[in-house]
C-alpha cells in the first residue's frame, strides 16, 4: 500500500444513520491507510450504539479518532420522528461542529493534535460543508446513494421551476421525466424522496433533500460510492462527481464498518453447512418497517419456497408485535430457516452458499449484492430504494422486483413466484457475474475507482 506523506487532518461527518455511517467509515479507513489522520464525528447516540456493538472499535485504528457532538434530542423515540430529528440536527449540530473544530485547533496549539484542515461531509449532512466554508477549511462532499439518485436530487430546483413537480415533490405533469438525454428517464414512482407509508414524512424528507443542491455548491468535488462502469451516464452529467466505490469492507476491515447492532455471527457457521448457491438471504436494511400483514406474507412466501433461508428480523422490523406468529413460524421452518436480529451482511453475501438476496434495495445493500455477484429480489421501502430497484431490474438486469397487490402488500404467492424466477434465471446470474467482475476491477490496481481515490488523496488531501 502506497503511503503519502503530509496528508491533512481530515474530519469526516456522516448523517446519523446506519446506511451513512458505514460507507463513510469505510472511506475513512481507506484514507487513513494512505497516511491521513481522520477524526470521525458521530452524534452521541450513534456513537454509543456503534461502540456497544463493536467493542474495541475506537482502538481499532490509531489513525481514526472517534468523537461526538449532540443531536439535541433526548430520547430514541424522538429520533424516530423524522420532523423532530431533522429540525433538531439543523438547529444544534452546526454550532457544535464549529466548537469541536475550534477545540481541536486550540489543542493543536498546545501540540496535542494537528488542526483539522480538510472535511469530508455527507451531502445529506451538507450543513457541515457550510461550517467548513465559514471556517476556511477545504472540503469535499460525499454521496452515499447512487449517482443516478444524486443527478435527480441536484435537478430538483429546475423540476420545480419548470412546473414538473410542486414544492412538496409531487409530479404535476408527467409520470415520466427526462432530465438528460443520455440518462434513462425517471418515473415519478421512483422519486427518491418517496415514502409511500407516510405522506407527512415524505413532505419533510423532500424539504430535506431539496437543500442538497445548495449544499453541493459548497464543495468542488463529491466522492460517490459507485463506479464508472456502473453509472457512466449519471456520472458524466454531474461536474465534480468522483466515483470511488464500491466501498466494500475487505476481511481486514470487517470489524471497522460500524454496525449499530450486534452482528450475530452464528449464521456464518450455519451457512457453512449448506451447499454452494443454496441459501436465500433476506434482509431489509436498518430502517424498513412492515405491517404485520406484510410480515406474515413474506414469512409464508419463504415457508412455501421451502429452501434454506437466512432472514434478518430486527426487533423493530414490524410496526406491531408479531412474536406469537414468529414463534410458530420458526418452529415450522426449523429444518431449513434461520432468523437473526442483525447479520454480518457483507460476510453473508460473500459466502459461497448464498444463492439470492431478498433486499429493500438500500444503496449499500444493492452494491454489496452486486459486488458479490448475488442475484437480487427487490422489495423497496422508501426513498432511493425505488430507483435502485428500477436499475437492478431494468438497466443492469441483475434481479426482479416484487410487486404489491391493490393494498400495496407483496403477497406470499408473488414472493414465491418471483423468487423462483430469480433463482432459475441464467440470464440474471450471468449479468451478476459480469457486474461483479466490473466492480472488482474498479477497486483493483489500475481500476477506475481506485485511481480516482488515489488522485483525490494526492491532489486534494495532500
Ligand atoms: C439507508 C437507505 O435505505 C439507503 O437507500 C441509502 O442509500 C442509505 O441509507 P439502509 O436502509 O439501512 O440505509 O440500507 P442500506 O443502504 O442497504 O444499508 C444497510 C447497511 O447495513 C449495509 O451496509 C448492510 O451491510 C448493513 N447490514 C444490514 C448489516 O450489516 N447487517 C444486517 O443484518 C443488515
Amino acid at each position: 500500500m502506497l503511503t503519502m506523506a503530509n496528508l491533512r487532518h481530515v474530519l469526516v461527518i456522516p448523517f446519523p444513520a446506519q446506511g451513512h455511517v458505514t460507507p463513510l467509515l469505510k472511506l475513512s479507513c481507506c484514507i487513513a491507510d494512505y497516511g491521513a489522520k481522520v477524526t470521525f464525528v458521530n452524534t452521541e447516540s450513534i456513537h454509543a450504539q456503534v461502540m456497544a456493538a463493536n467493542p474495541g472499535l475506537d482502538e481499532g485504528s490509531n489513525r481514526i479518532k472517534f468523537v461526538t457532538i449532540p443531536d439535541g434530542l433526548e430520547t430514541d423515540e424522538e429520533r424516530k420522528d423524522p420532523t423532530k430529528m431533522l429540525t433538531s440536527i439543523l438547529r444544534v449540530m452546526p454550532g457544535h461542529l464549529q466548537e469541536l473544530i475550534e477545540k481541536v485547533k486550540k489543542q493543536s496549539n498546545g501540540n496535542e493534535d494537528e488542526p483539522i484542515s480538510f472535511m469530508i461531509a455527507d451531502l445529506t449532512a451538507g450543513w457541515a460543508l457550510e461550517v467548513a466554508e465559514r471556517m476556511g477549511i477545504k472540503r469535499a462532499g460525499f454521496w452515499p446513494a447512487s449517482v443516478s439518485t444524486l443527478a435527480l436530487t441536484l435537478h430538483i430546483p429546475q423540476l420545480i421551476e419548470g412546473g414538473v413537480i410542486d414544492n412538496n415533490g409531487i409530479a404535476l405533469k408527467n409520470d415520466i421525466i427526462t432530465i438528460w438525454k443520455d440518462l434513462p428517464p425517471y418515473k415519478s414512482n421512483d422519486f427518491t424522496w418517496k415514502c409511500p407509508e407516510d405522506p407527512m414524512t415524505q413532505k419533510v424528507f423532500f424539504q430535506c433533500v431539496s437543500s442538497i443542491p445548495l449544499y453541493r455548491k459548497r464543495s468542488n468535488s463529491v466522492l460517490c460510492n459507485s463506479f464508472h462502469e456502473l453509472e457512466a451516464s449519471a456520472i458524466s452529467v454531474i461536474p465534480g462527481a468522483l466515483p470511488i466505490g464500491p466501498l466494500i469492507a475487505s476481511a481486514r476491515l470487517f470489524h471497522l464498518r460500524g454496525s449499530l447492532w450486534n452482528e450475530d455471527s452464528t449464521c456464518l457457521k450455519w451457512l457453512d453447512q449448506h451447499p454452494a448457491q443454496s441459501v436465500i438471504y433476506v434482509a431489509f436494511g436498518s430502517t424498513s418497517v412492515f405491517s404485520p400483514e406484510q410480515f406474515y406474507e413474506l414469512a409464508h412466501g419463504l415457508e412455501q419456497i421451502a429452501r434454506p433461508f437466512l432472514w434478518v428480523v430486527r426487533p423493530d422490523l414490524t410496526d406491531r408485535p408479531v412474536t406469537e406468529f414468529l414463534d410458530g413460524f420458526l418452529q415450522r421452518v426449523r429444518n431449513y430457516g434461520k432468523v437473526v436480529q442483525w447479520a454480518p451482511q457483507e460476510e453473508v453475501l460473500a459466502h459461497h452458499s448464498v444463492a439470492c438476496f431478498f433486499t429493500h434495495c438500500g444503496w449499500n445493500s444493492t452494491l454489496e449484492g452486486l459486488s458479490n455477484g448475488v442475484p437480487l429480489l427487490c422489495r423497496p421501502y422508501f426513498g432511493d430504494q425505488f430507483l435502485n430497484r428500477s436499475f437492478v431490474c431494468d438497466v443492469w438486469r441483475v434481479g426482479l422486483g416484487v410487486d404489491g397487490d391493490e393494498n400495496g402488500v407483496a403477497t406470499r404467492h408473488e414472493v414465491r413466484t418471483k423468487m423462483l424466477a430469480v433463482l432459475g434465471s441464467e440470464e440474471i446470474r450471468a449479468n451478476c457475474l459480469r457486474v461483479k467482475e466490473m466492480a472488482r476491477k474498479s477497486v483493483s490496481e489500475g481500476g477506475s475507482s481506485l485511481m480516482n481515490l488515489q488522485s483525490f488523496i494526492k491532489h486534494t488531501i495532500a
